[in-house]
């Protein structure tokens, strides 16, 4: 074994350079790993669909950022490089070196911050975000990641609306059966007062000279405790009194009716909302006249008719009117009456605006409740806009006000137009041609049915293939294929799924009636059929919610 220095030197190089070639490797390794580590957090960066942007904590440059971050915010690479952060944040709700002083301190970093920001084209947004930092080699740097929740916002806006309104529904549908309830007990009573009072009058009109006569006999006598003096100066009066007060509680049962009645108002023809608005105007011509108050319209031209009550919108837009000349309490009163028609909504639209002394947000919230009246010493019942709130609901619309104090009141009635129905595709199937054109003949009379006819099934199996009916009339027993056959072959066809079917037969009494019905085929119809309630039963599969 050679033991010279020489060659100890040398072994000791070669481990060496086996030890630096290992740690070579090793560093190769951990600088793929790195590498492979840095492209992950970079995918997970670039893809995040929040934009993130990293600038540095002292000079707010912005030094890195993700391209969702190039497209919420609509800079180019360049540009978004050359700008410091306070350019796309806009601090609203706190300024940048508090948010800053926050995030350093670390009090917020775990928390989602909201504020808004500026996007290139200087257009504004809500966005959430979450704060952070970290720091590098060249500093500390901050980092937001920040998603615009604009739609959000939105969306929480229109839950909050219709919530609102679906707790001022059910409010008033409660508070309806209630009132229905109440107007219904004093109907009656208060029938019998106002009955009642004309022939008092008569009898004490016949009564005076009686008592007049035997005054002069016996003087001092009483009459419940009054003298004659009294009552010849006060009854009169009296029952006058009592005659108002009648009549007022009867107007009052009048328009609690009116607020309960509103499923009950069912007559519904074409009416021109226009015209509703103007006749509204007339009626309230004498009212207007005794104000100083001075009326303006704008009726839009191009408004389709709908389907409503025309003396239940004149009875609404008269309420407001009323409601908006009480409430200018100065010399330069103006009312403006609008409609519009929204066409891509399709909505009629009637605003009521007056520069009267407004309300605020307290009385804004009790408005629409029964009774609830600023007006009790002027007579006021509190029920104008309860019974205009329902009204509206009977035609499938929205009342809303706004209204700030000193600052007049807004009134706006939404009234959607009816929905166009859609018309339904029939197949009648019957071997019989005096029965097929009679029921093709009422449907197409409704005007909302297109009617092709079959005389037998396998006829009828054929055409289903290819016309897809909404509806199907189907004759039990036919030559060839009869009901029941037709029935077993389409139940599994997945085409026909939504197909509602209709069997009509002369002999209910079949076992294959039973059969039918036991897979499923329930709407059965007897012949002779009474066809107007036919006609109608069928409607009502399709048009349940029409008016
Ligand atoms: N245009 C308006 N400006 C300010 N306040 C209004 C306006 N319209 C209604 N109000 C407020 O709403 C309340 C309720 O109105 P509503 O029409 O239901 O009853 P009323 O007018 O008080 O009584 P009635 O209609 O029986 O005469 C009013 O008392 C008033 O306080
Ligand atoms: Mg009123």
């Amino acid at each position: 074994m050679d033991s010279s220095p020489k060659n100890s030197e040398n072994h000791r190089l070669k481990t060496r350079i086996k030890f630096l070639e290992k740690g070579a490797g090793d560093l190769q390794s951990c600088l793929a790993a790195l590498r492979a580590n840095e492209e992950k957090y970079r995918q997970f960066f670039e893809t995040d669909s929040d934009a993130i942007i990293i600038f540095d904590a002292d000079s707010l440059a912005i030094e890195d950022f993700n391209a969702a971050a190039c497209q919420v915010f609509g800079y180019s690479v360049s540009e978004f490089l050359s700008l410091s952060f306070e350019k796309v944040c806009v601090f609203k709700e706190q300024t940048l070196s508090e948010m800053i002083r926050e995030i350093n301190r670390g009090e917020k970093e775990k928390k989602i911050l909201r504020n808004h920001f500026m996007r290139k084209d200087r257009s504004i947004f809500p966005g959430a975000f979450f704060p952070g930092s970290f720091k590098s080699e060249s500093g500390k740097k901050l980092f937001a990641a920040i998603r615009d929740i604009s739609e959000k916002l939105k969306i929480e806006e229109q839950l909050k609306k219709s919530q609102e309104q679906l707790f001022q529904a059910q409010k008033m549908e409660a508070l309806g059966t209630l009132v229905a309830g109440v107007a219904h007990e004093i109907n009656n009573p208060i029938n019998l007062v106002m009955y009642n009072i004309p022939l008092i009058k008569h009898i004490w009109h016949d009564f005076k000279p009686v008592m007049e006569a035997n005054e002069e006999k016996h003087p001092n006598l009483k009459y419940g405790g009054l003298t004659y003096d009294f009552i010849n100066d006060n009854l009169d009066q009296l029952i006058d009194d009592i005659d108002m007060a009648a009549k007022r509680v009867e107007t009052i049962v009048r328009r609690l009716k009116d607020f309960s009645k509103k499923s009950s108002i069912q007559v519904k023809s074409d009416i021109s909302i226009n015209e509703a608005v103007e006749n509204a105007l007339r009626l309230a011509q004498s009212t207007i006249k005794k104000s100083k108050v001075v009326v303006n319209s704008v009726l839009c031209e191009k408004i389709p008719t709908i389907k409503g009550h025309l003396q239940s919108i004149e009875q609404v837009v008269l309420n407001l009117v009323v409601n908006a000349i009480e409430a200018i309490d100065h010399d330069h009163g103006e009312i403006l009456i609008r409609t519009a028609f929204l066409k891509s909504e399709k909505v009629i639209i009637i605003q009521v605006q007056d520069n009267g002394k407004g309300m605020g947000n307290q009385t804004l919230e009790k408005i629409f409740d029964p009774f609830f009246t600023q007006k009790q010493a002027d007579g006021g019942t509190g029920l104008g806009l309860s019974v205009s709130y329902s009204l509206i609901q009977s035609h499938a619309g929205e009342i809303i006000c706004r209204s700030k104090p000193g600052k007049g009141a807004e009134f706006e009635i939404r009234l959607p137009m009816e929905p166009e129905q859609k018309s339904v595709k029939v197949l009648i199937v019957d071997d019989d041609s005096a029965i097929r054109k009679l029921l093709s003949r009422a449907l197409k009379q409704e005007g909302n049915y297109v009617v092709k006819m079959s005389s037998n099934g396998t006829k009828a199996l054929i055409k289903l293939g290819t016309y897809l009916p909404d509806l199907l009339i189907l004759d039990l027993f036919m030559p060839q294929m009869n009901g029941l056959e037709v029935c077993q072959s389409i139940i599994m066809e997945k085409k026909l799924e939504k197909m509602k079917v209709v069997i009509i037969t002369g002999r209910p009494d079949s076992p294959k009636i039973e059969e039918i019905k036991k897979i499923g085929f329930i709407n059965v119809f007897s012949k002779p059929l009474d066809i107007n309630q036919f006609v109608k039963d069928v409607g009502n599969m399709f048009f349940k919610d029409g008016i």
